[in-house]
């Protein structure tokens, strides 16, 4: 076996040790820029991240924009109503081309105008004069690979500019999470409202909290567990997903007879309670601070009708009570890994499963970079 590296045993994780055997990774994984640079580089450049909802593009023209890990992207259905994302960088000098969200026919660099077809293509570059080797084709927004599934939409940001295997194979990694999903008919649930919070502490620190299997809900969440019975709480792990399951206490109507946990690594939840559903969205916006867009979806047929309405206000406001006790454990957590007297910590085995199996997943896909 080869010495670890300077960089490898600032990071190291034993891939291999059992939960009962492993610590969890060093504190540096949620506090050095240089591991978030790795992230950045082998996690969210390429795999396949939720970024939107199939209803922001009900038409041609419709686009909507994000950042992720400091790649602007757009995302539109073109004149024919196919679904495209490009990198939203303008081939001159780099502006951001299209803006927010909206509808076009056209997107238009509000640097110098350079204006681009909905399919990526330069169309009009004004007043170049004469220039020489430049070849419009080769001046297209790059392409992003782009998927629907269900009610979401996700990219690849290195998609097809990412040499072999890229992008990945999407129903691998959704993988068996999807049936379990599926029967609880999550694709036809209405979104109806968005809600974004920001977070000091780094994204695996809320990702870790929502995977550790309930067991800081009758802590941290002395209401939320009232309505859970956690004797049925069970993990079920997959290749790059996993689904916590929890029976309910049938003390909150809200809940209905079964709460659902489902999470897509590396940062999207999906989380099925009674008629409701809510998904989180994780993104890192630096080593140690984090953006949560939580999107709710109901399904009512009509969720205008008064009752409806009423359910799912007092819902929202209870997630948010919720997401509240959480972004303090989560911050409360940064603080003590940013403290020189902690590095590693233990999972429990009983609870924990996914957590660990989520840092595996993770040093699996940046250790190739740390091999001396
Ligand atoms: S940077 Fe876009 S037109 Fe100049
Ligand atoms: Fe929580």
């Amino acid at each position: 076996m080869s010495t670890p590296s300077e960089s490898q045993s600032k990071f190291y994780f034993d891939p291999t040790l059992p939960i009962e055997a492993a610590p969890t990774p060093p504190s540096t994984w949620y506090t050095d820029p240089k591991f978030f640079e790795l992230e950045k580089k082998h996690v969210f450049e390429k795999s396949w991240i939720v970024v939107g909802r199939t209803d922001q593009l009900p038409d041609p023209g419709c686009y909507f924009t994000g950042d992720l890990v400091g790649n602007p992207y757009v995302v539109l259905r073109d004149d024919d109503g196919n679904l495209r994302a490009m990198h939203n960088v303008c081939r001159h000098h780099a502006a951001v081309v299209a803006q927010e969200s909206g509808r076009a026919c056209e997107l238009v660099c509000p640097y110098h105008g350079w204006t681009y077809h909905l399919d990526g293509k330069l169309k009009k570059a004004p007043h170049m004069g004469r220039v020489e080797n430049f070849d419009r084709q080769e001046f297209s927004l790059p392409p992003m690979s782009v998927r629907e599934w269900g009610p979401f939409i996700l990219l690849d940001l290195d998609g097809p500019l990412g040499g072999e295997n890229n992008p990945r194979n999407l129903e691998s990694d959704i993988g068996k999470m999807i049936e379990p999903l599926e029967c609880l008919g999550f694709e036809h649930m209405k979104w109806i409202h968005r809600k974004v919070y920001t977070l000091n502490c780094n994204w695996k620190a809320f990702v870790d909290n929502s995977l550790d299997g309930g067991y800081h809900v009758s802590y941290a969440h002395e209401q939320l567990a009232e309505g859970l019975d956690f004797g049925g709480y069970r993990t079920e792990l997959f290749e790059r997903a996993s689904i916590q399951i929890c029976e309910s206490s049938g003390k909150d109507q809200r809940l209905g007879e079964q709460v659902a946990y489902a999470w897509l690594y590396p940062n999207f939840f999906i989380n099925r309670y009674g008629r409701m559903m809510d998904t989180n969205l994780v993104i890192p916006l630096s080593v140690d601070r984090c953006q949560v867009v939580f999107d709710f979806y109901a399904d009512y047929d009509d969720v205008d009708e008064w009752n409806a309405k009423r359910t799912i206000r007092k819902s929202i406001a209870q997630s948010h009570a919720i997401q509240e006790e959480d972004i303090e454990i989560c911050e409360s957590s940064q603080r003590g890994l940013q403290s020189i007297s902690f590095d590693r910590g233990r999972y429990s085995s009983k609870l924990e499963q996914s957590v660990h199996a989520f840092h595996k997943i993770l040093w699996g896909d940046i250790q190739d970079d740390l091999t001396p």
